[in-house]
């Protein structure tokens, strides 16, 4: 008889951020990953309001990981944030439970840990990359060959900018330094993500168990639905850090081509263009091109209601 596998054990980089809370979810949701550290970074909200989502999650959750709290700026470039789009809070409002411990104050310590003692073969990063890139800076050659899923970038255009997606436009120096640190990058870009959307008639069909967890996910999907009508004029939920999630679990629910990255770093119209160079040496990254978002979708949809249907509370 085969041994059962192993799950994966994996640090997660993250600025929650309704979409990434609901990408924690799925994760936490999936036997097939173990998450061991989770590190948080401005991006959609700021960071003391990313930071208290990622440890109210967690006791949501009932995950006792290390939390550290990273970068609350860019490298280089001013801040910009989400707020529009996730809320002031990066929730809208959504309650949480109140955290059951503080975060730790050296993120890049955490996240050192979870690649060392804690042996994290995976780093998912669902946000603006300044954590990790800091990391690269600090530890030169912690990141070579690890393997890490980025939801970002963008070859075909823009959604915060018409030249750039959001966590590339918010830190494209730290994009570069992580596209130069050795790390085998796989990019999860608009390109993919933009197409595994939740229609407003779908999520009316799913019945929510009546538990915490299920109020929690169904309230974060309303309230994508609710912001993506304000930017889009479309009431669909918008999957973009469950899409790489969706590729922890199974590789091939996207399509992936080698594509040499650069990224604009200006602070003008064009912060943030990711752009393809033609061909260098060594490896290029990985770049998704398509996705079968049917199967990401109907993933998504039944680990999270199993997550929510666990919930004794
Ligand atoms: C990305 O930007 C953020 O607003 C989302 O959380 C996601 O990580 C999509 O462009
Ligand atoms: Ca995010």
């Amino acid at each position: 008889m085969s041994e059962p596998r192993r799950a994966r054990r994996v640090h997660v980089d993250t600025d929650p951020g309704l979409d990434d809370l609901l990408a924690l979810a799925f994760a936490a949701a999936s036997p097939e990953l173990d998450i061991v550290g989770l590190t948080t970074v401005a991006g959609n909200a700021p960071l003391e309001a990313v930071t208290y989502n990622a440890l109210g999650w967690c006791a949501l959750a009932g995950l006792d990981v290390p939390v550290g709290r990273g970068a609350d700026a860019p490298l280089e470039l001013p801040r910009i944030d989400a707020t529009h789009f996730h809320g002031a809070d990066g929730r809208r409002g959504i309650p949480l439970p109140a955290p059951l411990h503080a975060a730790e104050a050296d993120a890049g310590a955490v996240l050192r840990e979870s690649l060392t003692a804690r042996g994290a073969e995976l780093l998912i990063a669902l946000g603006p990359l300044t954590n990790v890139a800091r990391l690269a800076a600090s530890d030169p050659g912690l990141l070579d060959g690890l393997p890490v899923l980025w939801m970002g970038g963008s070859l075909c255009g823009g959604n915060v900018t018409p030249a750039a997606e959001f966590n590339c436009h918010v830190d494209p120096h730290a994009v570069d330094a992580v596209l130069d640190s050795g790390a085998a990058l796989r990019v999860i870009g608009l390109d993919v993500t933009g197409c595994v959307r939740l229609r407003e008639a779908e999520l009316s069909a799913q019945r929510w168990p009546g538990t915490a967890r299920g109020a929690f996910a169904c309230a974060l999907l309303d309230a994508l639905v609710a912001a993506e009508e304000i930017v889009s004029g479309q009431r669909a939920a918008v999957l973009h850090d469950p899409t790489a999630i969706a590729a922890a679990l199974d590789v091939d629910v996207l399509r992936w081509e080698r594509r040499w990255l650069a990224v604009e770093a200006g602070d003008g119209p064009e912060r943030g263009r990711m752009l393809e160079l033609p061909g260098g040496d060594g490896d290029a990254p990985l770049f998704a091109c398509e996705v079968h978002h049917e199967r990401v979708r109907r993933l998504f949809l039944e680990r999270l209601v199993d997550w929510c249907a666990e919930d004794a509370a």
